[in-house]
């Protein structure tokens, strides 16, 4: 295996998560997106999360970027600031050998660096992939939003998760 280096995201990286990202898009009903973004999309939604002081990480090995995880607006009003929102997914191509732990792990803590309280995922069912990986860093399942999503023709149910960080 390739060494890998987790890191923060830069605008240079805009079209490679973009890609990775669109792969959940349009094949699953894992991303609640039902339309592939542009790159100049997800460049500006990047400079947003960034300049919010959201952290966006990537994990890359010698082939490139192989996987992102970043954090978000949990709801907008304001007295949720003290909570985010966290996603992690993979190149398909990269899954299963360690990288959503690398990547969801140092997220977890650059958060709790940051001063934020709480973390929440939500989780499009079925994922065990999923549900595994947010556990394995602490996560506890707090409910489940009942065929709350309908995408590619199904009702799809989702999962919350909280992660207290401080
Ligand atoms: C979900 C995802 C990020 C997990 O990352 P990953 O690198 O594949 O997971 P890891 O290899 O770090 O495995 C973490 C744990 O989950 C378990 N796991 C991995 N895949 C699993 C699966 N399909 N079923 C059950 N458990 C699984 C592993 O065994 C491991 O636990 P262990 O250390 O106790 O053995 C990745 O599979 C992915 O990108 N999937 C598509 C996008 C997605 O669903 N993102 C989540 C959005 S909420």
């Amino acid at each position: 295996m390739s060494e890998r280096m987790i890191r923060l995201a830069t605008v240079e990286d805009a079209g490679r998560m973009n890609e990775i990202y669109n792969t959940v898009i349009v094949d699953s009903h894992v991303s609640f997106d039902t339309e592939p973004w542009t790159t100049d999309q997800r460049r500006a939604w990047l400079l947003d999360r960034l300049s919010d002081g959201y952290p966006v990480l990537v994990a890359e090995q010698s082939e490139g970027v192989v996987g992102l995880a970043w954090s978000g607006p949990w709801r907008g009003k304001a007295a949720y600031r003290s909570s985010v929102e966290t996603t992690v997914v993979l190149d398909p191509e990269c899954v299963g050998v360690g990288i959503g732990t690398d990547l969801l792990s140092v997220l977890v803590d650059t958060l709790a660096d940051e001063g934020f309280h709480r973390a929440y995922a939500i989780v499009a069912l079925p994922n065990d992939a999923s549900v595994a990986v947010h556990r394995k860093l602490g996560y506890t399942e707090i409910g489940v939003l009942d065929e709350s999503g309908f995408k590619n023709g199904k009702f799809v149910s989702t999962m919350i998760l909280e992660k207290r960080l401080g």
